[in-house]
């Protein structure tokens, strides 16, 4: 157990950073579920973001605007619902690295994956393997499968699975699999081990066996800095109800690289509101992919769904990007210091349960995500204990505790509070 004195310096320096913080007054900006009649202390921006003030205007705005216009709102409504979308992608721009006309709001996740991959899976006789990672999201998986075999192939052999989580190992299984490689997907940053993979060097590695890469962002985006067009990333996927803050079911969206956004030629699934704006309305058959990725839009823009991401994505704009990557890496760094001085075990150890840090240690490797894996099957008994303290995080089976502090709504004093009270419970072993 670390000294009464070691806990009141990290307490002391939780409050001296939180004085410092030129984030703090974001913090006010947001509704905070209550537990025990008390704000909670909410650690799971990993799986749904806190709901941003400003959320109930926004919605009562489309609302108004939909009875006073009827259909005329298209064009008259405050924000008009024909072009709803397009601001969209200049404000998901800067959270991608990407151009505006490589961004486009739309569908959710799943869905944009499978459109990404109808463009960007086109296997041959000789190149037809697809590469992922031993822990993908589930619904990744069965995307990639159903695509396979949508194809008429088998995904015993066109699906190949890297076991270890680190780029090195991704780079080394891109290069065993040479000219049969395909495509690589992979989450951005897992969302499981909360583990940031090296983008560029994977993305760049998949080119030189002349292969395409694509990422899940959906733990990524709003989480690390990414620069998907410098680093030549062929498609992304996301979702916007995590670090995006912007609801349950909020609308997702898709990156699609310049070099293959213009192309119009290129084979995709086609909805009207991909066709050439100028005519869509003319109702001809005939498609014309716009020449960006607003080509890849299917339906027009789910208003109620995007008014919320608008509220939310204003808000990163406001507090600026640099500022919130770099308060989440310090947080970051806190919160491991925390753990490991407060989590210290001891010869005679009285705690009853212990723990270990499954993230990467290292700032480039990992977001603002924290998973602990917790020993002995006990982790769901020390998880209701932290509930009971007022903390919510998420609990991922067999194991996993996942706490996120993130810089637009959590401070240095909650990080300190919460790797004391699981500290107070559990030791760290290393
Ligand atoms: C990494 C990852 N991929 C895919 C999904 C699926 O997202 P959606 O339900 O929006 O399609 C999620 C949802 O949490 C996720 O975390």
């Amino acid at each position: 157990m670390p000294t009464a004195i070691q806990r009141a310096a990290l307490s002391k320096q939780s409050t001296a950073l939180d004085k410092a913080d030129a984030l703090k007054k974001f913090r006010a900006r947001f509704h905070y579920p209550q537990l025990l009649g008390k704000n909670s202390i909410y650690f799971c921006g990993n799986s749904l973001g806190l709901m941003p003030k400003g959320v109930e205007q926004a919605f009562a705005q489309e609302c108004k605007d939909w009875a006073l216009w009827g259909v005329e709102g298209h064009w008259k409504a405050q924000h008009p619902w024909v072009d709803y979308h397009k601001p969209f992608s200049k404000l998901l721009a800067p959270l991608c690295g990407a151009k505006p006309m490589e961004v486009v709001a739309m569908n959710s996740l799943t869905v944009n994956l499978h459109l990404a991959l109808a463009s960007f899976y086109r296997p041959t006789k000789t190149r037809f393997v697809i590469l992922y990672e031993a822990q993908a999201f589930s619904s990744d998986v069965y995307a990639l499968e159903s695509l396979i075999k949508l194809r008429g192939l088998d995904p015993a052999t066109c699906l190949c699975v890297v076991e270890s989580l680190d780029s090195k190992s991704i780079v080394k299984a891109i290069d065993k699999l040479g000219d049969r490689l395909a495509l690589v997907l992979l989450g951005g940053v897992n969302y499981y081990s909360g583990t940031f993979l090296d983008i560029k060097k994977i993305t760049k590695a998949a080119h030189h066996v002349g292969a395409l890469a694509g990422f899940d962002l959906a733990h990524a985006i709003g989480n690390v800095p990414l620069k998907l067009h410098a680093w030549k990333v062929d498609f992304a996927v996301w979702c916007t109800y995590k670090y995006l803050n912007s609801g349950p079911g909020a609308a997702g969206g898709l990156f699609i690289h310049e070099d293959h956004a213009k192309d119009t030629t290129l084979p995709r699934m086609a909805g009207w509101w991909g066709h050439d704006e100028k005519k869509r309305f003319d109702m001809k058959p005939g498609f014309k992919a716009i020449p960006n990725a607003e080509g890849w839009q299917l339906s027009n823009a789910p208003v109620f769904n995007l008014a919320a991401q608008r509220v939310s994505l204003l808000l990163f704009k406001e507090a600026g990007l640099d500022r919130l990557f770099k308060k989440g890496k310090r947080m970051g760094a806190f919160f491991i210091n925390c753990l490991t001085a407060l989590g210290a075990s001891e010869k005679k150890e009285k705690r009853n349960y212990s723990f270990s840090i499954l993230t990467p240690m290292d700032e480039d490797s990992r977001g603002c995500q924290l998973s602990l894996q917790i020993h002995d099957k006990k982790g769901k008994r020390l998880f209701s204990e932290l509930e009971k303290e007022e903390i919510i995080g998420d609990w991922r089976e067999p194991d996993v505790i996942r706490l996120t502090p993130v810089p637009l709504y959590n401070s240095y004093a909650e990080i300190f509070r919460v790797a004391d009270a699981l500290c107070k419970r559990a030791y760290l072993r290393l």
